[in-house]
């Protein structure tokens, strides 16, 4: 496999490989301090970024290569020249390109002109990378063996409600996802697929529509943002009554298993999707999630370059 564009472009083996290394360089982090040497890593973003970008630059460093960062309006790429050419031309020069953009469809058309690996780094539809460091998380704090244990995730049918769902569903793990009703719930296509990679790996799908039936007895609580970045202003009114219920609260947690913990790849609205009771509470793993970033994407440039990410075909 060339390139991570979606979540579901990685096997359970893939993603097993990925965890063991970025584990690895939790413990060393200078243990591939060549494997980029005198290389560059083009990061290109065209939605704000904090941790997907601190992560970034320093797991390219810690593999010894230099990022080159361009923000959105930096290529000529706004100025009518192709996404063909810009990819062609980007792998002229660095040895991956990291993207973080609206459209699906535009990290697609990367991914098929640009010769080296093209990461996902967060589209409308997809978060692939974070949803490593997520389960990377939840690998340290409930072991191999997730039989039993139920993961949900509460809020908007968002990019990350999609990535949640399919990585779950790799993992073989029971997921349930809880959003409104209607047009904040995640994209039908997306939990068909889910439910797909589920039958082949012994995990189990569930959309549902209650929060409390969500929380009750599982053993992660995740929540995202209710306005992602590029969703229209006019709806904030509209879209924060809908999903007002789904709030991750201290009722929501203490109807969840005695040993559950609380997620959010952040940024987190204190107040909005999550109370500060509870993520800034005694279960909330948030911080070492987001620094779980850095070694995942550590792990996943370090072998995708290398070609060793086989992938599902
Ligand atoms: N979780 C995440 O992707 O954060 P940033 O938007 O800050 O990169
Ligand atoms: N759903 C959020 C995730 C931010 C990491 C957004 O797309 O803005």
């Amino acid at each position: 496999m060339k390139d991570l564009l979606r979540t579901a472009d990685l096997s359970r083996a893939d993603v097993e490989l990925l965890l063991s290394t970025a584990a690895d360089f939790a413990k060393d982090p200078l243990g591939a301090h060549t494997a980029l040497a005198h290389r560059t890593v083009a990061i290109y973003m065209t939605k704000p970024s904090t941790r997907t970008r601190l992560a970034s630059e320093t797991a390219i460093a810690h593999l010894g290569g230099s990022p080159i960062f361009i923000r959105g309006d930096d290529l000529q790429l706004g100025r009518g020249e192709t996404i063909a050419d810009t990819a062609k031309i980007i792998s002229q020069f660095a040895s991956a390109l990291i993207i973080r953009t609206f459209a699906q469809s535009d990290v697609d058309e990367l991914g098929r002109f640009a010769s080296i690996p093209v990461i996902n780094a967060l589209t409308d539809e997809d978060h692939p990378t974070q949803l490593l460091a997520d389960w990377l998380t939840i690998r340290e704090t409930f072991g191999e063996d997730i039989s039993g244990r139920k993961f949900a995730y509460l809020g908007d049918g968002n990019n990350m409600s999609h990535a949640w769902l399919i990585m779950g569903a790799i993992m073989g793990a029971h997921v349930v996802v809880a959003t409104p009703e209607g047009k904040w719930a995640p994209d039908a296509a997306i939990v068909a697929q889910a439910n797909e990679i589920a039958s082949g790996s012994g995990g189990r799908i569930e959309v549902i529509h209650d929060p409390e039936i969500a929380a009750k007895d599982a053993s992660v609580l995740y929540t995202d943002v209710w306005m992602s970045m590029g969703d229209p202003e006019s709806e904030r009114v509209e879209k924060t009554k809908a999903l007002a219920p789904f709030a991750v609260d201290s009722r929501l947690m203490n109807m969840s298993a005695s040993d559950s913990i609380f997620m959010h790849c952040l940024p987190a609205h204190r107040g909005e999707e999550v109370s500060a009771e509870v993520i800034d509470g005694p279960r909330s793993v948030i911080w070492r999630e987001a620094l779980h970033r850095r070694t995942t994407i550590q792990a996943l440039l370090y072998h995708l370059v290398k070609g060793e990410i086989k992938g599902t075909v």
